[in-house]
């Protein structure tokens, strides 16, 4: 194929190229060719010859990357872009296209089933980590699908339910980092989700698909729906569904023809749709062809294991008699705790599974890194709840005490939390907590490794242990990158994306979530993920951006400009400890005077920066001028207020180690008056006391103000002008009064 023009493709095929072959490629239609789409994200699940029809069975061995919940945890937007373009080799390899991902919902409660496909609770992060992601794929000519648009937050009746959101948190939260990567990163492919929003189905959603994505930031790719969420084709292709996955044995393409032929389905939108398939099978033709290298399984272990440690976070690391227990002395004894340090829990349940090429044991890595020091194991618990727990408590409790020091190994199941369903608290395990307990009593020197894809309730481990690590999830390799870091081969410098509380109940969402009867209400609005505590001042166990290193940072002279591109802060960071590390520094904004509500604070940028002991770095970040605005609803744009912005350099949102404030040119938002404009929004038009004046004599307001015990001119300010005619003895017509607000808007345009 070289080139094509659609308008030749009669309509029959125009709708054939509208649905997929099969469960993972499109039709070849007259010289179109097919291409294969494949999940994803975190690797490729290429199922090759026949597959069930759910498209869940066996795949071929690829690299199992770290899923979203550890990547984000590194906070590294140039890893995340080594991650896609890696991902593309193995694409390429696999024959693959297009592959699903990234997922990048915001997790707005920790119970969501599937928050371990996802990167954190903040849009700005989720945006930046995602693009750079698509681009390093997109590089290797393999098309990226944006999932899952829009709004689908939950597990919990996914299929039907309606995701009610006002306009500011669904522009300012949801659709941001969608916004962010459609327009820097150019998705080959946007994936459109199951629910609805308010109220209309995401594939039937013209304003989601059609106004916002392709008019307001200009999508030129193709809208694919998730499987199975096209309930009604023809709909759907009015709304701007360019393709509906999986094939569906082309039932949905003879309603496309019908409905045209009807004259219910305007034929070019069709022929539009059936245009950007074409493109896409073009922009495929031409990937395959261009050079990558080859796919090296062990190269991409040694990547995903350098990647996996990058992503764990150092959540406490307290001295035990004046020496911290991490990282580890391989001059000393060690009891390795755990079923997960043996059974690695690396990846979570559902269509993103991944068949690795291989798992690192942490166990085996531990033991490999312990420079020839004792390193004994104890199971200490099961995960599906068989043996007897006592003994297994007392066998690991012996180990530990046995030992010079401990490390524990807890999480969740895979069968705790998956795609499909939502988890219903966030507690670990009633029996790891309490063998916990008795380890920590008989070994004061105890690390806590935890691996899970959804947020958990902390406060008990760590009261409990001197060190935590937290691993989510780190893919095939984690086993490997965990030992790094536990030895100090690897200094932890990630941090949490989404906020730790102290208890579920403390959460944004609580009330709200999961819904019911097919609504989710979206209560919290704004004020999701860190926004909230700040908000409420609500404690938390370990704040959003929070990650320890086993060296210590130092900031200094910061430094605000403003101009159009938007905020540059400069400051300079210091390495003041004995080891080389990675400093993750994060710009929180705040405009305390603001017209509008907004959260305490947000993040609008952050850097990382490696230093050897003593070194120091001025860094300058760039935070967007579009990261300022709010969505005003009046306007229904975006707007950035004008005036005085306090930025505060963090290493997390609750350890703000310097502030400024800096002056931020505004966007003019000039709204057009009218009969409902409130005499107050008014009389702030220039010339308006006076012609208002002229028409309508304005009561005399005494000095005192006090005629009716009231502020009168307060008491006025918010009647809408249309009804001062009500009080103006018929002295005023309608006509006058529209003759001045024509006026007034004139002259402010
Ligand atoms: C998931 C998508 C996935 C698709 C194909 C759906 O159930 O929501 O994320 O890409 O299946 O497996």
């Amino acid at each position: 194929m070289t080139s094509h023009n659609p308008a030749p493709l009669p309509l029959e095929q125009q709708a054939a190229l509208g649905s997929g072959a099969d469960f993972w490629s499109t039709k070849e239609v007259g010289d179109v060719p097919s291409l294969v789409l494949t999940d994803g994200p975190h690797g490729v699940r290429r199922q090759v010859g026949a597959t069930d029809h759910l498209g869940l069975a066996g795949s071929e061995p690829a690299t199992c990357f770290p899923p979203a919940v550890g990547l984000g945890q590194s906070w590294d937007a140039r890893l995340a872009g080594e991650v896609g373009a890696a991902l593309g080799v193995e694409s390429r390899a696999l024959g693959v296209d297009v592959l699903l991902g990234p997922g990048i919902n915001i997790k707005r409660d920790p119970r969501c089933g599937r928050n371990f496909e996802y990167f954190s609770e903040d849009p700005y992060l989720s945006g930046r980590l995602a693009a750079s992601w698509v681009r390093g794929l997109q590089g290797t000519g393999v098309g990226a699908s944006l999932k899952h648009f829009a709004a689908n937050n939950t597990e919990h009746d996914r299929m039907r339910s309606s995701s009610d959101i006002a306009p500011r948190p669904l522009r300012e939260i949801y659709l941001r980092a969608f916004q962010h990567v459609v327009q820097t990163a150019q998705p080959w492919t946007v994936m459109c989700s199951y629910n609805r929003i308010n109220g209309t189905y995401a594939s039937e959603n013209h304003w989601l698909l059609t106004q916002v994505l392709r008019d307001e930031w200009g999508f030129d790719g193709v809208v694919v729906s998730d499987w199975g969420a096209v309930q009604d084709r023809v709909k759907a292709v009015a709304a701007g569904l360019d393709l509906e996955m999986p094939g569906n044995g082309g039932t949905a393409d003879r309603q496309v023809v019908e409905a045209v032929e009807a004259e219910e389905l305007d034929a070019d939108v069709v022929a539009r749709a059936a245009a950007r398939v074409v493109a896409l099978a073009a922009k495929a033709e031409a990937g395959r062809a261009a050079p990558v290298p080859a796919f090296d399984a062990e190269a991409h272990h040694a990547l995903a294991r350098q990647v996996a440690a990058r992503c764990v976070v150092l959540l406490k690391n307290e001295p035990v008699d004046e020496r911290t227990v991490l990282p580890l002395d391989t001059a000393r004894s060690l009891a390795v705790i755990g079923e997960f340090a043996r059974n690695p829990r690396y990846q979570g349940g559902g269509s993103s599974h991944v068949n690795p090429t291989r798992v690192d044991i942490p166990l085996d890595e531990i033991r490999a890194l312990a420079g020839g020091a004792d390193v004994g194991y104890a199971a200490g618990y099961t995960t599906d709840g068989s043996g007897d727990a006592a003994a297994l408590r007392d066998e690991a409790v012996g180990a530990a005490a046995a030992a010079d020091t401990a490390v524990v190994f807890l999480g969740l199941a895979a069968h705790q939390e998956s795609e499909g369903f939502d988890r219903e608290h966030i507690e670990l395990p009633a029996e790891q907590l309490e063998l916990l307990a008795e380890v920590v009593r008989a070994q004061p020197r105890t690390v806590v490794v935890l691996s899970h894809g959804g947020v958990l309730r902390l406060g008990p481990v760590a009261e409990s242990a001197p060190a935590v690590l937290d691993g989510a999830l780190l893919g095939q390799a984690g086993g490997g990158a965990l030992a790094d870091v536990l030895y100090g081969r690897v200094n932890p410098s990630a941090r949490l994306t989404e906020t730790v509380p102290v208890r579920i109940q403390d959460t944004p969402a609580f009330l709200d979530f999961p819904g019911e009867h097919g609504h989710v209400a979206y209560g919290e609005g704004l004020f999701v993920g860190h926004r909230w505590y700040d908000a409420r001042d609500i404690a938390v166990a370990f704040p959003f951006g929070h990650g320890l290193s086993y060296t210590s940072f130092a900031y200094a002279d910061l430094e605000l400009s403003a101009d159009a591109e938007g905020i540059t802060a400069r400051v300079t960071v210091t390495n003041t400890g004995e080891v080389a590390g990675r400093e993750v520094v994060q710009f929180y904004v705040a405009k305390p005077d603001s017209s509008v509500v907004r959260p305490p604070q947000e993040l609008k940028g952050h850097a990382s920066v490696d230093l050897a002991p003593g070194e120091s770095e001025r860094l300058s970040v760039l935070l967007d001028r579009a990261d300022l605005a709010y969505w005003d609803i009046r306007g229904d744009r975006w707007v950035v207020e004008g005036g005085t912005y306090e930025v505060r350099a963090a290493a997390s949102s609750r350890d703000i180690r310097a502030t400024g404030t800096v002056e931020v040119t505004g966007d003019a938002l000039v709204l057009p008056l009218t009969l409902d404009s409130t005499l107050g929004e008014v009389m702030a038009t220039p010339g308006a006391a006076e012609a208002l004046g002229a028409l309508m004599p304005m009561p005399q307001v005494a000095a005192d103000n006090d005629v009716l015990g009231v502020d009168m001119a307060r008491m006025m300010a918010s009647i809408p002008v249309g009804r001062l005619l009500a009080f103006a003895g018929g002295a005023v017509t309608p006509a006058d009064l529209d003759k001045l607000l024509t006026q007034l808007n004139s002259a402010q345009a």
